[in-house]
């Protein structure tokens, strides 16, 4: 006969499978399993989510009480599973030093992280008013419901991938030179020069304006101006350039341009930083400023009297409107990629991780 606590489980996995289905949305997902598990499993007080947030994890849905909203990596038991990526299972929690106790009454707690490509994206975290409630089997059972919420994700987001053109990498195919007009055929050959001026060529952003000749040979100029010769210099176009990619989640901007910026001395370290939307108050400020002003301005959507006064002062008028311009260059090029769902080249993992909140 099967052990009934691991009945309960597959019964649970069955369940949020059927709730899952056909729902891309990370946070109603989530909110869904809380509930599911919740109702499901006996003797809870409080079971829900945190979600990454660069070097937080931040409060997500969940049932109980009302609980602390933001946890440093590495702190209580919900930052030490995110940190190490493993679950962690606490049969008392006056016994775990650094217990975050969000709720008196919570006397035992498990935690299992949700992991995607070796990233983790949050956590599950269930506490309970009983002692020791929750064993080996309670672990496997919750990692299993984890892993289904994962792979529901990452099939989700394939499915996004599918409708485009395995040449192109995107949805729309890259134009035949001979079916172009004389301009097109310029700007074909322009792009399909060693060096000519764009990152990837014909394949991205390039191949996509290909389909409006107009558009390519207009906004190359423009492109041109703000990278080389607007007096930026190298390092700030490229954290302007990486800090807009990660406000868009774009993939394959980012990732055409993390070498970039790896080659204009931008330490790995800080890369990350802007990668996983952490905290740039240990940045020097010339940095910072920067990628402050991309995040205000495409995720706050509101850009603060100090950054915009930090920001002056660093550039000046004519630069400070050069630099947003920058910015918005390639938020554009972003919205392209987006919306001809350009891939990333076969074989390369997603450089940005998700951020559920990218709001900060
Ligand atoms: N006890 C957790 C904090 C979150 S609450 O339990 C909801 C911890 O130590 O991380």
């Amino acid at each position: 006969m099967p052990d009934p606590k691991s009945q309960l489980y597959r019964d649970l996995a069955v369940q949020l499978g059927a709730l899952l289905e056909g729902e891309s949305d990370p946070v109603a997902n989530a909110a869904n399993m809380a509930a599911l598990v919740w109702r499901g499993l006996p003797h809870l007080n409080w079971a829900g989510f945190y979600f990454r947030q660069g070097a937080e994890l931040v409060l997500g849905p969940f049932q109980g009480k009302p609980a602390c909203v933001r946890i440093p990596l590495g702190q209580g038991v919900c930052g030490a599973a995110a940190a190490q990526g493993r679950s962690v299972v606490v049969p008392d929690v006056h016994d775990f030093p650094g217990h975050i106790a969000c709720d008196p009454n919570s006397r035992s707690e498990l935690v299992v992280p949700l992991v995607e490509d070796g990233a983790v994206l949050a956590v599950l975290d269930l506490d309970s008013p009983v002692l020791a409630r929750f064993d080996e089997a309670d672990r496997d059972g919750c990692e299993q419901l984890a892993a289904l919420f994962v792979a529901h994700h990452r099939r989700s987001a394939r499915a996004d991938a599918r409708d485009t053109d395995p040449e192109s990498g995107c949805r729309l195919p890259l134009p035949r030179r001979e079916d172009l007009d004389a301009e097109g055929r310029r700007a074909y050959d322009r792009l399909a020069a060693p060096n000519g001026g764009t990152l990837r060529g014909l394949h991205g952003p390039g191949g996509i304006q290909l389909h409006s000749p107009e558009l390519s040979r207009r906004s190359r100029p423009v492109n041109q101006y703000l990278r080389y010769e607007a007096g930026l210099g190298g390092r700030v176009r490229e954290l302007a350039i990486l800090a807009t990619a990660r406000e868009h989640d774009a993939q394959f901007e980012w990732a055409a341009h993390e070498p970039a910026a790896l080659a204009e001395g931008i330490s790995p370290e800080i890369i990350d930083t802007i990668r996983c939307g952490g905290d740039i108050a240990r940045l020097s400020e010339a940095d910072a400023i920067v990628i402050a002003l991309a995040r205000e301005i495409f995720a706050a959507r509101r850009v603060s009297p100090q950054t915009y006064a930090g920001a002056l002062d660093q550039f000046g008028p004519r630069q400070l409107v050069d630099l947003v311009a920058l910015m918005g260059n390639y938020a554009s090029t972003a919205a392209l990629l987006t919306a001809f769902a350009m891939r990333l080249d076969e074989g390369q993992p997603p450089p940005l991780p998700r951020l559920f909140f990218p709001g900060r």
